[in-house]
């Protein structure tokens, strides 16, 4: 989908802000909202609205925010506010995450995480590898500090490290790599523990940092679950990992973690400083109330079996609606599918998925285009689809309508 790049025709921008693209998936947000008909909407990455714990927070709230005192409405110390801290590292205990008070720094959401990685790594003309397909915004972070990208593919077993080595040797090194590693947005795709491993053990052979963005690895549908890359770094200070509350609690709070070596938390906080001074008290106190009334682990719980049976149902209504055309991935986690169209166009062979998007939108069905998740346009017959907020038998409505909206393609109606 087209991409935006700022410019303006008299002011002095900076060289810098032609390397600031725009997001295709943010976009798609204020693009729905001035829509009037029925879309069942299965593009935005957020949890389902009845999975927003919102009863939850109301009830912590007072007490976090504290009816009637302004203390919780000062400055915050730029690492975060205390009471968070704590009641992360108890989250986090005995889980492939656990960590220390000096590694952490709590950040505005995953995307700060994101863009305090790259301010730190990444000067212009950088090679950063990213996995192809992306999350883009994570790329689209790196292209705004002016990064040259390397795209990767994607298996079933995640980024693709023997081609990342082999990229690496024609193109250069890249001195940072993102990757997605767990419930990968937008493919669904979790890196084996193998291919970790090898990811480690290139990134130490170059000296390349891999910023870690694993948002959605508390979301598995199985109980077994591959370490993260945070744990099997056991330290090592090439690893910056980026967590965020978005999607196991909700992403209005725009709270999050980075997870760093500790000789880097001067850095952060003067970064952080230049930046925003602190993360949003108010809200860090309610994430934390929300901890400590212990209600994060059954939520979660809840929302993994959920999440599972809206998959199972967008599986269900691909195999009735487009096993013709189609194939789709199986995310064992997470919130995203990826179906590749094989066939439906007028000639035959896949139509434009960024062609196809207007009729599916007239048709009532939202997506987001596979090329919106490739800075090189890549993937022009894929689609990510989002099945975690939206229920069953709307998914099923969702997955008809683009269907109807395929054939219209097709046959040209
Ligand atoms: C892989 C990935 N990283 C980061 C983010 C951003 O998280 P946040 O909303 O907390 O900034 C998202 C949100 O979609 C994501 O999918």
């Amino acid at each position: 989908m087209t991409i935006t790049r700022t410019s303006h025709p008299t002011l002095p921008l900076a060289d810098r802000a032609a390397s600031l693209v725009g997001s295709v998936i943010d976009s798609s947000t204020s693009l729905l909202a001035g829509q009037t008909h029925d879309i069942v909407r299965l593009a935005m990455g957020s949890p389902a609205r009845e999975a927003i714990p919102a009863a939850a927070l109301a009830e912590v709230a007072p007490a976090a925010i504290g009816a009637g005192s302004a203390d919780a409405f000062d400055y915050a110390a730029t690492e975060g506010d205390p009471a968070l801290r704590e009641a992360l590292l108890a989250m986090l205990e005995g889980t492939s995450d656990a960590t220390t008070a000096d590694r952490l720094t709590i950040t505005a959401g995953g995307m700060q995480g994101l863009d305090l990685a790259n301010k730190l790594f990444v000067d212009p003309g950088d090679l950063v590898a990213v996995e192809s397909p992306t999350y883009t915004n994570g790329s689209a972070t790196a292209l705004s500090y002016q990064a040259r990208l390397l795209e990767v593919p994607v298996d079933h077993e995640g980024m693709v490290v023997e081609q990342l080595r082999a990229l690496g040797e024609a193109r250069g090194r890249p001195k940072v790599i993102y990757t997605i590693p767990t419930f990968q947005n937008p493919s669904g795709a979790t890196m084996s523990r193998a291919r970790r491993e090898a990811l480690l053990e290139l990134a130490r052979e170059w000296g390349s940092v891999v910023v870690d963005d694993d948002p959605y690895r508390m979301l598995g549908f199985a109980d077994e679950e591959v370490p993260s890359l945070h744990e099997l770094a056991d330290g090592d200070p090439l690893v910056f990992s980026v967590r965020t509350f978005s999607k196991i609690i909700a992403p209005g709070l725009r709270v999050g973690w980075v997870d760093t070596d500790p000789s880097l938390q001067p850095l952060l906080i003067n970064a952080k400083q230049a930046m925003d001074t602190c993360t949003n008290l108010p809200m860090q106190r309610l994430v934390a109330a929300f901890l400590q009334a212990g209600h994060l682990q059954e939520h979660v719980a809840v929302q993994r079996q959920e999440y599972r049976r809206r998959k199972e149902a967008m599986q269900q209504a691909l195999a009735e609606h487009l096993s013709d055309v189609a194939r789709w991935t199986d995310p064992e986690g997470g919130f995203f599918l990826w179906v590749t169209l094989e066939g439906g166009g007028a000639d035959g062979g896949p139509p434009d998925t960024e062609a196809l998007f207007p009729v599916a939108l007239a048709e009532g069905v939202a997506y987001i285009p596979g090329n919106a998740f490739s800075a090189e346009g890549r993937f022009p017959d894929a689609l990510r689809l989002c099945f975690a907020s939206t229920p069953p038998d709307r998914i099923h409505e969702g997955v008809r309508r683009l269907r109807v909206a395929l054939d219209r393609m097709g046959t040209g109606a």
